[in-house]
C-alpha cells in the first residue's frame, strides 16, 4: 500500500500543508502526531503508536512526565525569562544539582545541543591558549570519523557525512579526523597544538556504534598524558539512556567536559549545558560568551526536575534491566532478516538485511505495525524508546520487528 493510500484525510491534509509550507530539510514518516503520554503517541486520526525513538533521546522520561510537566507548569505561572542580565531563583539550584550529578564544579547553560558543542569547542580553544599555552590561532581538536555533533557551520565543517557537510563551505579549520575507536590513529593525530579530543562515547546518528571495549579508558589515559581535554558529547548517549547516567560511566571514565542536551530539557524545552571543573570552564569572562535564552528560568526549572529524576537512579536501572530484554529479543532476529544488533541499555542499532529492505522501508513497515522508529545510514534502524517503557510495551516492539521480517 502506498503512503498516500494509507493516510486518512486529516493525515493527508497535514502532510500536504507541511509539504507546502515547511522547508524540505527533513523527510518525516507519514504520521501526524497530535497528543502523547508516556511511551505512546496518538495521531490526528486517533491511531496510537509506541514511540520507540523518543525524540532521539530527548524524551528519555517519556511524553508529559508528570513531575516535569508540573515543574514547567508552576514555572510558567511565575517567571519564564530574565536573560542573563539578571539572576533568577531557578538557575543557581539547577546548575548546582547538575554539577553535583556530573561530579563537576561548574555548568555553562545553553539551549540546543549544537550550541553546547560550540560552547565546548570555544572552551577547549580558550583553555588551549590561556592554560596550555598553544600559540594563538593554532589550536586543533581531534574528532572522530562518523561523528554527529549538530548542524552549525563550525560543527558540520568536521562532519564526514556529505549530506551534513557538502555545499556549506567555506569551512571552519582546526579539526583532525581519525577513525572512531582507533587508538593508534588518535595517538598519531595528537600534537602539541591539540587542545581537545571530541567524541561521542557511542555514536548515535552513526547507527549506535559502540567503540571497542577499553577505548574510552585509553582515550582518557592518552589525553591526560598529553595535556589534552577529553570532551564527551553525551547529548544523545547521556542521562540514563545506556543504563548509567553517562555512557562514559560504563568504562568508569570521567571526561574533562560533558556536553549535555536533549533529555536535559525533559522533552519540554530545549536545555543544554557544558559541565566541567573550574580549571576548564573558568576560562570564560563576562561578555566573552552567552545566549539570551541559555539558563532561562523555565528551562532551568525543568532541567532541575530532570536532574532530580536521574538522581533517584530509577531510570538508569530501568534502562539496564529492560535493555537486557531488548538485546535478547533483537538478537533472536539475527540471521532472520537482521544482520547485526548493537545494544547498550535501552538503545539499539539494528542492521536489516539490505536484500530484504532499507532501513527506511523497515521504518515504514513498523509504522504500519504501530511502532515509530527512525532509520539511519541505509539499512540501520535506531531504537531508543522512552525509559518509562514497560516489559509489555517492549514485547509489542519486538513483535512488530518479527512481523515485518516474516
Ligand atoms: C551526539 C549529538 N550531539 C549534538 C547533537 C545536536 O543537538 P541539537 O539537535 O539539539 O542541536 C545531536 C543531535 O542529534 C547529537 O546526537
Amino acid at each position: 500500500m502506498s503512503d498516500t493510500a494509507a493516510r486518512t484525510e486529516a493525515t493527508h491534509e497535514h502532510v500536504s500543508l507541511a509539504q507546502s509550507w515547511i522547508a524540505n530539510n527533513y523527510s518525516p514518516l507519514p504520521v501526524v502526531l497530535a497528543s502523547a503520554e508516556g511511551a505512546w503517541v496518538t495521531d490526528v486520526d486517533g491511531r496510537r503508536y509506541l514511540d520507540a525513538l523518543a525524540g532521539y533521546s530527548a524524551l528519555n522520561f517519556g511524553h508529559l512526565h508528570p513531575t516535569l510537566v508540573a515543574a514547567a507548569r508552576s514555572q510558567l505561572d511565575r517567571l519564564t525569562l530574565t536573560s542573563r542580565a539578571f539572576h533568577s531563583d531557578r538557575l543557581g539550584p539547577f546548575c548546582r544539582d547538575l554539577a553535583t550529578l556530573a561530579g563537576k564544579e561548574l555548568v555553562l547553560p545553553m539551549n540546543t545541543g549544537a550550541e553546547a558543542v560550540e560552547t565546548a569547542i570555544k572552551t577547549a580553544r580558550r583553555w588551549g591558549y590561556e592554560v596550555k599555552g598553544v600559540p594563538d590561532g593554532r589550536a586543533r581538536i581531534v574528532v572522530m570519523a562518523g561523528n554527529f555533533h549538530g548542524r552549525t557551520t563550525t560543527i558540520i565543517s568536521f562532519s564526514d557525512d556529505p549530506l551534513a557537510h557538502d555545499h556549506y563551505g567555506p569551512y571552519t579549520p582546526g579539526f583532525d579526523l581519525v577513525p572512531f575507536g582507533d587508538l593508534e590513529a588518535l595517538e598519531a593525530a595528537v600534537t602539541d597544538e591539540t587542545v581537545a579530543v571530541l567524541l561521542e562515547p557511542i555514536q548515535g546518528e552513526g547507527g549506535v556504534i559502540l567503540p571497542p571495549e577499553g577505548w574510552l579508558r585509553d582515550v582518557r589515559r592518552l589525553t591526560r598524558e598529553r595535556n589534552v581535554l577529553m570532551v564527551a558529547d553525551e547529548i544523545q548517549s547521556g542521562l540514563g539512556r545506556t543504563g548509567t547516567t553517562f555512557a562514559c560511566d560504563v568504562e568508569g571514565v570521567v571526561p574533562d567536559i560533558y556536553v549535555l542536551g536533549k533529555a536535559l530539557g525533559g522533552g519540554i524545552v530545549p536545555v543544554s549545558a557544558v559541565v566541567a571543573d573550574r580549571d576548564v570552564l573558568g576560562v570564560f569572562t563576562p561578555g566573552s560568551h552567552g545566549s539570551t535564552f541559555g539558563g532561562n528560568p523555565l528551562g532551568a526549572a525543568v532541567g532541575q526536575a530532570v536532574v532530580g529524576l536521574l538522581a533517584t537512579g530509577e531510570f538508569q536501572q530501568r534502562a539496564r534491566q529492560l535493555g537486557a530484554l531488548l538485546d535478547d529479543g533483537l538478537r533472536e532476529l539475527l540471521g532472520h532478516g537482521v544482520d547485526a544488533v548493537r545494544c547498550r541499555g535501552l538503545w539499539a542499532g539494528v542492521d536489516i538485511d539490505p536484500s530484504l529492505m532499507t532501513g527506511r522501508e523497515a521504518s515504514h513497515r513498523l509504522l504500519e505495525h504501530g511502532v515509530l522508529v527512525k532509520d539511519t545510514h541505509g539499512s540501520t534502524v535506531r531504537i531508543a524508546p522512552p525509559l518509562v517503557i514497560g516489559e509489555m510495551e517492549l514485547e509489542i516492539l519486538l513483535d512488530a520487528f518479527r512481523a515485518i521480517l516474516r
